[in-house]
């Protein structure tokens, strides 16, 4: 595959930060692969699935790498489930769409999150109750230094919210090939998250469908979340604070209304609520915004910088800080 130089990333990232990339090659095997990492002397800076989670603050003055294996196949099958193997560069609405079509269920209320099938393990994507975590069997990486192929297993994963091996003591070490999910033969409707009742009754569904589980989160996600097609963007930029029943205790005497739930023994708060609570739902500064339907989504209406999105990711943390003496994490990759 030939490596292009000094090209804009613009369209490989869905915040649409226009930074450059001194070197840039994309692989679709992992021979390819294999073949730019002898020729390169140096490690790649950066692997690239969909590139929508991340904010670039700077040009990447090194080797960028798209990854764009594809292929979704059954591999193999028992009486309760389907083993579908899905390249990591395929699309995971892509893949969401393919295993409604085969009635293959486990994935349907992860419909439309953006991004590639292979970065769905890194930050164990979740939505409506589900998690990448509760359906992945394992997958393929190649570490980068040694370029051999290693098979990790769910358990190997080291999953959490939005966290995983990947994230943390390997972090920037393995490019992930391939990815294998555990699916269910007979749907078992995880329509727990009520957003999901609600729109489901909205649409008069009767029946559950693995179609309409699908289009009621494609339905949520679509009042709610910008399209990155439209407005640059990178889903949730914060993550939801996880802290303890003491802590919650003496917040919810001050804030009464606050909006939690129980995760593992611990309480989970709704970072949205935190950062609307003090304003910033829909404010906006130069073309960088906090989106007007879902205060945990930054935007990007045009030309800002990586730079201009972190000075308001600061100052909305600085807020939240000082009414709530909650610091917010970041849940997108700074780059
Ligand atoms: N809320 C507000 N104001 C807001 C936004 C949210 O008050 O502007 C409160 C409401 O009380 C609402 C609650 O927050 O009931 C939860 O909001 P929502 O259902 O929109 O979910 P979220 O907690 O804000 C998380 C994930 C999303 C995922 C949804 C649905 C994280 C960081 N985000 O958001 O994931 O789609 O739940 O499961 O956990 C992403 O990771 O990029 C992402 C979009």
């Amino acid at each position: 595959m030939p490596v292009k130089q000094d090209i804009s990333l613009k369209p490989y990232n869905s915040f649409g930060m226009d930074v450059n990339a001194r070197y840039f090659a994309a692989f679709d095997t992992a021979d390819s692969l294999l073949e730019i990492l002898s020729a390169f002397k140096q490690l790649p800076a950066l692997v690239l699935g969909g590139g929508t989670n991340l904010l670039f603050t700077r040009d990447i003055d090194g080797l960028v790498l798209k990854n764009e294996i594809s292929g979704i196949e059954k591999i193999g099958e028992d009486e309760e489930f389907v083993f579908i193997k899905t390249g990591a560069g395929e699309n995971w609405h892509g893949f969401v769409e393919y295993c409604i079509a085969h009635g293959y269920a486990g994935v349907e209320n992860l419909a439309l999150i953006p991004g590639a099938a292979g970065a769905s393990p890194m930050q164990n994507i979740g939505a409506y109750g589900t998690e990448v975590k509760d359906v992945l069997f394992e997958l393929k990486a190649m570490h980068m230094h040694d370029r051999v192929i290693s098979t990790f297993t769910n358990q190997a994963c080291e999953f959490g919210y939005r966290d995983s091996i990947f994230k943390n003591k390997y972090k920037g070490q393995f490019v992930i090939l391939d990815v294998t999910f555990r699916l269910r033969k007979q749907p078992q409707f995880n329509t727990t998250y009520g957003a999901i009742r609600q729109e489901l009754e909205r649409m008069g569904v009767q029946d559950l469908s693995l179609r309409a589980v699908a289009d009621a989160v494609i339905h949520i996600r679509q009042s709610k979340l910008p399209d990155p097609a439209v407005t640059g963007n990178a889903g949730s930029f914060f993550k939801n604070p996880v802290i303890s029943q003491e802590q919650f205790n003496s917040l919810q005497k001050q804030f009464p209304g606050i909006p939690a739930h129980t995760s593992n023994n611990a309480i989970k708060l709704a970072a949205g609520w935190l950062i609307e609570q003090c304003g910033w739902k829909g404010y906006r500064k130069g073309d960088a915004g906090c989106f007007n339907k879902q205060a945990l989504v930054l935007v990007n209406y045009g030309s800002a910088t990586g730079a201009d999105i972190i000075a308001l990711a600061n100052e909305i943390t600085g807020s939240v800080e000082k009414k709530f003496g909650i610091k917010l994490e970041k849940e997108v990759n700074i780059i």
